[in-house]
């Protein structure tokens, strides 16, 4: 959750450490700090805030220092200030440790070390890091060993880069949880914690596996195990555009993304879905299909925006491929020893392929015999790899903090999955060519949704004062509602509450006064008449009614106070197109209320601690 770079090379090191931190800013935006080594000598300035104000410290300064490294924070232990921000240092100051993740045991290394004379000058975790590599340094005189004896020592979590002034020339990065991907340039390397951040200078990285050690230098990379033993390094190429990591004229990244997503659906269909014939080709999924077709039930978990892509998954494969599917928090599926075995299959979705809960959850269901399978955006991220199978979202780099495009790209690999199965398991080639064919169909339908935008600008002004929101929808949609609560809640820190419409008046009901605005989530479905009576309970109580309505129900304009358009589609393929006006109310509402829409408040990107 905390952001990663460093460098090795010819060229001033300092500009490229700022841009490179500006790229994963994203990820962790408390504070941030860079060191240097500059005629001999370590130099760190670290700060609370933003990368923009680490830039102005830095000023005209560091311009000779060839080799450095950056770190921007999401605060896990010790508040969000200079102090705490990293990089940290030993005693003597000549060895600089930058951190993502959490160490467990921290408090028991802080007070033996305290006791052998180390002062510490942070309250963070990662400050034992650089004090436990001093004292094996003193003893080894080998920077990389005195790493991997510090790795044995240390319970918890770690994506690591440490450098030392006693050894000028290289930066040692290892991994155990938090993911680092080491880039090769000509006569340079890049060390990051996520490929955007090294992708304008180099292409070909390799991603360091959990237990992997990377001793970087300018022209060589070697990677070990904890046990000193060279292993082969995997040379990836990475085939994303710098364009699709920038703003391309958009205010806001996430504005950006919500408006991508005709083209990110199509790529999530590309090549897969063959709509004339009826038929679904998943290549991820091809040795795993006989399991999948013999699944006494499908197991899908996630978190926050993954978990409610899970919520409409559920009625997608149920009612499409007719098996028994359940869907769980990761977080809680991990803890509570659920009981799998060898005949579910588990599958595991995340944008980032990072969230710690999620890739526990995928070690405990593999650990119980489960076929685990992910669905996934981020290629080559952790959960992709120990998954035994699965298919990614291709929806590009997400980098607004509010998941919005992921979570469509999610929905489409679902639901295709859901018409695959339907096919193994018989349904009739003219049924699932209608289906296809609906399908094929939703990104030339959320590209006229997002024609509109302009009128969901108008109402969110209307309400940009709200204090709470209820969002409510039934069946496939009620997910839709949750995640129209949790964008709003993100980004405009407005309560807001999702609710299935019909549970409303055993409980909520009581919230509805000529102050609460409620959106119905309401196509014109198979319940949609049960939908409009929860619409008229909330009408009755004078509550400001903004609907969700397709584009030929006219009957609902004289119940809403506001109606959003949505084309008509198949049932279960509507929360891909229902969700879309809501996202963008959400984001609406949030820069009328000028808060910061790309980096809310107290989130990070990707969650990798517990
Ligand atoms: C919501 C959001 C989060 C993530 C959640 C899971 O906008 O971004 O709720 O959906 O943290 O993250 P991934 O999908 O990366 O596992």
């Amino acid at each position: 959750m905390c952001g990663i770079v460093g460098y090795v090379g010819k060229r001033s090191c300092l500009p490229i450490i700022l841009e490179g931190l500006r790229r994963l800013e994203y990820r962790g935006y408390d504070s941030a700090g860079i060191t240097i080594l500059e005629d001999g000598r370590l130099e760190t300035r670290k700060k609370a805030g933003k990368v923009a104000d680490l830039e102005n410290i830095w000023k005209s300064t560091g311009g000779s220092a060839t080799i450095g490294m950056g770190h921007t924070r999401w605060a896990t232990h010790g508040e969000p200030n200079d102090r705490n921000a990293h990089p940290h240092h030993d005693c003597s100051g000549s060895i600089a440790v930058v951190h993502n993740g959490v160490i467990e045991n921290y408090r028991a290394l802080k007070i033996k070390l305290e006791k052998s004379g180390h002062l510490f000058s942070s309250e963070t975790d990662t400050e034992v890091i650089a004090h436990l590599i001093e004292e094996f340094y003193e003893k080894t005189t080998d920077l990389a060993q005195a790493v991997r004896l510090t790795l044995r020592q240390l319970d918890g979590t770690y994506g690591i880069v440490v450098m030392s002034a006693r050894d000028p020339e290289k930066l040692v990065a290892a991994r155990k949880g938090s993911p680092l991907v080491v880039g090769y340039g000509e006569g340079e390397s890049i060390v990051a914690s996520d490929a955007s951040a090294l992708v304008e200078h180099t292409r070909d990285v390799t991603y360091l596996l959990d237990g992997q050690l990377a001793v970087v230098e300018r022209a060589t990379v070697t990677v070990k195990n904890l046990e000193d033993v060279e292993v082969e390094k995997a040379v990836e190429h990475i085939t994303f555009d710098l364009e699709q990591i920038e703003k391309s004229g958009y205010e806001h990244f996430m504005l950006k993304e919500i408006h991508e997503q005709p083209e990110t659906i199509r790529n999530a269909m590309r090549g897969r879905l063959l709509a004339a014939d009826g038929e679904v080709k998943l290549g991820g999924l091809q040795d795993v299909m006989e399991k999948l077709v013999a699944a006494k039930r499908i197991i899908l978990v996630g978190c926050g925006t993954s978990w409610h892509a899970g919520l409409v998954g559920e009625y997608m494969l149920e009612q499409i491929a007719k098996v028994p599917a359940e869907v769980e928090y990761a977080s809680e599926f991990r803890y509570r020893n659920p009981l799998v075995s060898k005949d579910d299959v588990v599958f595991l979705i995340s944008q980032s392929g990072e969230t710690a809960d999620t890739l526990a959850a995928l070690r405990e269901a593999k650990g119980k015999g489960a076929t685990v399978l992910g669905i996934v955006n981020v290629v080559g991220s952790t959960i992709a790899r120990e998954s035994d199978g699965g298919v990614y979202v291709h929806a590009g780099p997400e980098i607004g903090v509010a998941s919005t495009k992921a979570f469509t790209s999610q929905l489409t690999v679902l639901a295709l999955i859901s018409l695959m199965l339907a096919r193994a398991k018989g349904m009739a080639k003219r049924d699932i060519v209608a289906l296809a064919k609906e399908l094929d169909a939703v990104p030339g339908k959320v590209k006229k949704i997002l024609e509109d935008a302009k009128v969901v600008a108008d109402i969110a002004r209307e309400f940009k004062d709200a204090r709470h929101f209820l969002y409510l929808g039934r069946g496939a949609n009620f997910p839709v509602a949750l995640e129209g609560a949790l964008k709003l809640k993100e980004i405009s820190y407005i309560h807001a509450e999702g609710y299935p419409a019909a549970e409303m008046k055993h409980g909520p009901i009581a919230l509805i006064d000529e102050h609460m605005p409620v959106v119905f989530v309401a196509p014109k479905d198979a319940i949609y008449e049960k939908v409009i009576s929860n619409l008229q309970e909330v009408k009755a109580r004078r509550g400001r009614i903004i609907a969700v309505a397709n584009d030929d129900d006219m009957e609902i304009q004289a119940m809403a106070e506001f109606v959003l358009r949505v084309p008509r589609t198949y049932g279960f393929f509507g929360p891909i197109l229902n969700v879309i006006p809501l996202q963008l109310l959400s984001y609406y509402i949030a820069v009328a209320r000028g808060t910061n829409v790309d980096q809310p408040r107290n989130l990070a990107k990707s969650v990798t601690v517990e």
